[in-house]
C-alpha cells in the first residue's frame, strides 16, 4: 500500500486515485495519525499532500521527523513539500513569491528520478503563497520557476522527493508521469493492482466472512449497490437474497432493467417489492422538498423492513440471515471519517441506504473504491453498460424532480420528458460529458403557448445538464443548440401538457445539481 497523507483540502482524494491510475494501490490516512501508526500499515511509500496552511500558521499540521529516516520513500507535495523541507532543515519563507494557477517550470534534467523523459519545461499547477528557498542537506534542486528557486528536490540516496506544485491535478501536464517516475524508480513498486484482483480478493473476504449464513442486498437501481449485489452474489451465490422497493419515482425503463437485466446477467434472486401507491399516498397533498425527502426516507425504511422481515421469516432457521450487503465508497468512507463534516444542505442523501439501527452485520465490498472503479469492477462481472455507466440518480427520485405536489399524473408525465431528453442525449454522443441531466417539470408553474391554432395553458419542463467531477461543484453543460432544439421540439410535441422546455444555466454552486 501507498499511504497519501492529507493535510486538508480536496488533494488528498485526488492523489489516492491517481496512485491508483498508476496501478498501485493506496489509502488516506490523517495528517494526525502518528507516524508509529503510519508505519506498521508497511507502506511502500507515504505521500504527503498539499493543504490549505502555511506551515508557519499557528496550528499548521505538522510531521514528525521519524516518518522521513524510517527508509520508505516519501513524495511532498505543494504543502507536503514544504513541510518535508523546513522539517528537514532547507528555508521556506513568505517573500512574497505567490503563484496561483498554470506557471512554467524549468527543469534541470541530468540525473532527475521524477522528471526524466520529460520536457526542459512544462506547465505545472500551483498554489502557494510561501516558497522553498534553500533544499535541506543531501537534496539536489531539480526544478525552479521565476519567482520560486526551489520549486523540486530529490534526496535519491534516502528516497526522499518533493515538488511545489501539484502534480495530480490535470493542469500539469507531466504530472501523471512525474508521480509515476516516484512510485517505480523513486520507490521500486511495480504496477500489479488492478480491478481484477479486487474482485478476486473481495470474493474470498466475503465468502470468509459470511460463511454459511445468508445475506441481503437492497437494490436502487444505481450503479453502486447493483455492482456490491453482483460481487456478493459471484461469492456466495444462492445464500443472497436482494430487495428491489418499487416507490413508482423510477425513470421509464429502469424497474425493469433491475427486474430483468440485472437479474440476467448476475442469477441472483431478487424479491419485488411494489409500493408505488403506498409512496404515493403518503406523498399527497405535499409539496415542501424537505418533507418529501423526509416521507421517501420513511417510508423506504418502512418497505425495506418489512421485506427484510419477510425474508427472515422465509428462511429456514431464520436466524441464519444475518448480514446487510451496502454499496459504501471510498469517498464516503473517507468523508465520514475525515470528521469536519459538510453541512446539511439536503436531508438523507442515501435512500437505498438503511436504517441505522439494523441488527446486521454490513457486508461493504466497495469500501476501498472510487467510482470508476466500481464500474470497471461492474464490468468485470459483466453487468450490463445501462446499468454500469448510468449516472447519478437520487435515491428519492422524480419525487424531487416534481416542482410541487407528486402524483401519478405528473410523474407519468415526467417520465416520458425525461425519458425522450435521455433518449437525445445518447443519440447525440453526449452521455460521457455531462454528469447527469435532471429533468424537471415545474407543476404548479403554468404558462401561455400556442398550439395548431389553439391556445394552450401548459407546464414548463426544465433541464438540467450539468458536468462535474464528483457533484460537490458543478457547471451547466453547454450541449449543442442542435441536440436542444430536438429535445425542445419532441418533448412539446410529444408530451401534452407541456408547451415550453426552458434550460438551466445555473452552475453549483450558487445553485444545487437537484432542484429540490
Ligand atoms: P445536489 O442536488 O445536492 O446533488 O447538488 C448532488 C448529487 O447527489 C444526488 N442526490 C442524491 N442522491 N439520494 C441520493 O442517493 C438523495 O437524496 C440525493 N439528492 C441528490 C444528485 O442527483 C447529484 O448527483
Amino acid at each position: 500500500v501507498v499511504l497519501v497523507v492529507d493535510f486538508g483540502a480536496q488533494y488528498a482524494q485526488l492523489i489516492a486515485r491517481r496512485v491508483r491510475e498508476a496501478r498501485v494501490y493506496s489509502e488516506i490516512v490523517p495528517s494526525t495519525m502518528p507516524v508509529a501508526e503510519m508505519l506498521a500499515k508497511n507502506p511502500r511509500a507515504i505521500i504527503l499532500s498539499g493543504g490549505p496552511s502555511s506551515v508557519y500558521a499557528e496550528g499548521a499540521p505538522s510531521l514528525d521527523r521519524a516518518l522521513f529516516e524510517a527508509g520508505v520513500p516519501v513524495f511532498g507535495m505543494c504543502y507536503g513539500f514544504q513541510l518535508m523541507a523546513t522539517t528537514l532543515g532547507g528555508t521556506v519563507d513568505d517573500n512574497g513569491a505567490r503563484e496561483y494557477g498554470r506557471t512554467a517550470l524549468a527543469v534541470s534534467k541530468s540525473g532527475s528520478t521524477l522528471f526524466e523523459g520529460t520536457p526542459a519545461e512544462q506547465s505545472v499547477w500551483m498554489s502557494h503563497g510561501d516558497a522553498c528557498s534553500a533544499a535541506p542537506e543531501g537534496f539536489t534542486v531539480t526544478a525552479s520557476t521565476d519567482v520560486v528557486p526551489v520549486a523540486a528536490f530529490e534526496n535519491d540516496e534516502k528516497k526522499l522527493y518533493g515538488v511545489q506544485y501539484h502534480p495530480e491535478v490535470m493542469h500539469s501536464t507531466y504530472g501523471q508521469q512525474v508521480l509515476e517516475h516516484f512510485l517505480y524508480r523513486g520507490a521500486g513498486i511495480e504496477p500489479v493492482w488492478t480491478t481484477s484482483n479486487v474482485v478476486e480478493e473481495q470474493i474470498a473476504l466475503i465468502r470468509e466472512q459470511v460463511g454459511t449464513k445468508r445475506a441481503i442486498c437492497g437494490l436502487s437501481g444505481g450503479v453502486d449497490s447493483a455492482v456490491a449485489a453482483a460481487l456478493v452474489q459471484k461469492a456466495i451465490g444462492s445464500q443472497l437474497t436482494c430487495v428491489y422497493v418499487d416507490h413508482g419515482l423510477m425513470r421509464k425503463g429502469e424497474t425493469e432493467q433491475v427486474e430483468k437485466d440485472f437479474v440476467a446477467a448476475t442469477g441472483v434472486q431478487l424479491k419485488v417489492v411494489d409500493a408505488e401507491k403506498r409512496f404515493l399516498d403518503a406523498l399527497a397533498g405535499v409539496s415542501d422538498p424537505e418533507q418529501k425527502r423526509k416521507i421517501i426516507g420513511r417510508e423506504f425504511i418502512r418497505v425495506f423492513e418489512q421485506a427484510q422481515a419477510e425474508i427472515v421469516a422465509e428462511a429456514a432457521g431464520g436466524e441464519d440471515v444475518a448480514f446487510l450487503v451496502q454499496g459504501t465508497l471510498y469517498p464516503d468512507v473517507v468523508e465520514s471519517g475525515g470528521g469536519t463534516g459538510t453541512a446539511n444542505i439536503k436531508s438523507h442523501h442515501n435512500v437505498g441506504g438503511l436504517p441505522e439501527d439494523i441488527e446486521f452485520q454490513l457486508v461493504e465490498p466497495l469500501r476501498q473504491l472510487f467510482k470508476d472503479e466500481v464500474r470497471m469492477v461492474g464490468q468485470e462481472l459483466g453487468l450490463p453498460d445501462e446499468i454500469v455507466q448510468r449516472q447519478p440518480f437520487p435515491g428519492p427520485g422524480l419525487g424531487i424532480r416534481i416542482v410541487g405536489e407528486v402524483t401519478k399524473e405528473r410523474l407519468d408525465l415526467l417520465r416520458e420528458a425525461d425519458a425522450i431528453a435521455r433518449e437525445e442525449l445518447t443519440a447525440a454522443g453526449l452521455d460521457r460529458d455531462i454528469w447527469q441531466c435532471p429533468v424537471v417539470l415545474l407543476a404548479d408553474v403554468r404558462s401561455v403557448g400556442v398550439q395548431g391554432d389553439g391556445r394552450t395553458y401548459g407546464h414548463p419542463i426544465v433541464l438540467r445538464p450539468v458536468s462535474s467531477e464528483d457533484a460537490m461543484t458543478a457547471d451547466w453543460s453547454r450541449l449543442p443548440y442542435e441536440t436542444l432544439a430536438k429535445i425542445s421540439t419532441r418533448i412539446t410535441n410529444e408530451v401534452a401538457e407541456v408547451n415550453r422546455v426552458v434550460l438551466d444555466v445555473t452552475s453549483k454552486p450558487p445553485g444545487t445539481i437537484e432542484w429540490e
